[in-house]
């Protein structure tokens, strides 16, 4: 076998993923043509043009308003599941941002049920698991994150379906110019409750906004935390405590333009500083990519061995938000697949 079909084929992790960021291209336009919203184009190569977050924020946020129902978001799982499986997909802890369709009068509880309903046919197919995180959109301001979370807790509380899922909850959308401590009083619930934290932090802001997730908002993982390296002694830190942080290199180039080529991006400076960094896509479908490609992407331009991209896949499964006896199962697992479809050399 090849190196870039075992790498296509290498099971694998993903904790980086917006659901709505992988709505196929065909199913955006039938969404929007059976629920009345007009796309300016309906042609991706137009449709999808941006040149940082907050302009690719305007697409997601057309792409997301095209989900009308509870049927609109079961469908969208489901398809995220099978489209991730195609490229070795077998664990994610997938983001949904719902602040628009909140305050549109979509009830969480049918998002959730919906959410829920696709991604079990998805796995039934494909045998992948998914799992949700929460998210919080910045753009709404504190008080709707809040709310999110209160309404959340009693999902969980009266056992509503698919409320299991939801594992913990997170915080994206545009990060220049917000304060992460307008939403101190939403994670602190969501840890006081049980739930897991994590936030988009770093993506376009200077480390002190890594050090806030972890800080103030409680967060056990990072997500993006691009620029950390800028703050030696919080890379050490964040090293020694392993302190995951889900890196999205190609989405780093084509979304925020933060990196100009894959060969500069700082994530092999990151994993030789001992921080436990993984491989994600972030928003697949509106980016033309998918996990496979960053594998390979990755292999390539930072000139890693077979070994290494086994040690990458397997080292996300520590940054799941699996029980230990589940994290190490998976870790066996990857690396077990590693060892059987090792590429002929060289
Ligand atoms: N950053 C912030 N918010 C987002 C992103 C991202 O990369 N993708 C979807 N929402
Ligand atoms: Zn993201």
């Amino acid at each position: 076998m090849d190196l870039d079909t075992a790498l296509e084929r290498l099971p694998k992790v993903e904790l980086h993923c917006h659901v709505e960021g992988t709505m196929r291209p065909a199913t955006v336009v039938d969404l929007a043509r059976a629920n009345g919203v007009a796309l300016p184009t309906e042609d991706p190569t137009e449709l999808y043009r941006y040149s940082n977050l907050d302009t690719f924020l305007e697409v997601f946020w057309l792409v997301q308003s095209t989900l009308a129902d509870r049927g609109d978001w079961a469908r969208l799982a489901y398809e995220s599941v099978v489209d991730g499986a195609e490229h070795g997909l077998v664990y994610r802890e997938t983001f949904f941002t719902p602040a628009r369709h909140l305050d549109a009068g979509q009830d969480l509880r049918d998002i959730v049920a919906g959410l829920a309903e696709g991604l079990e046919a998805g796995e039934r197919e494909t045998g992948a698991r998914v799992a949700l995180i929460a998210d919080i959109d910045r753009a709404y301001g504190g008080a709707a994150g809040l709310e999110m979370v209160r309404r959340l807790v009693e999902l969980r509380r009266d056992d509503c379906s698919g409320a299991e899922r939801v594992l913990g909850v997170g915080l994206d959308s545009t990060e220049v110019g917000v304060d992460p401590t307008d939403f101190a009083e939403a994670f602190e619930l969501a840890g006081r409750q049980g739930l897991r934290r994590t936030s988009h932090q770093g993506e376009e802001t200077p480390p002190s906004f890594i050090a806030a997730g972890v800080d103030v908002l409680g967060c056990e993982r990072i997500d993006h935390g691009l620029s950390i390296l800028a703050d030696p002694e919080l890379t050490r830190r964040l090293a020694d405590e392993r302190v995951p942080l889900t890196v999205c290199p190609n989405s780093n180039i084509r979304i925020a333009n933060r990196v100009e080529r894959l060969e500069l991006h700082p994530f092999p400076a990151m994993r030789a500083a001992g921080l436990l960094a993984t491989l994600n896509t972030d928003d697949p479908a509106l980016t033309d990519l998918d996990l496979g490609y960053e594998y390979r992407s990755a292999q390539q331009a930072f000139g890693y061995t077979w070994d290494d991209m086994v040690t990458v896949a397997a080292d996300a499964a520590d940054a799941t938000w699996l029980d230990p006896s589940e994290q190490q199962a998976l870790r066996r697992r990857i690396l077990d697949e590693g060892d059987r479809l090792r590429p002929d050399a060289p």
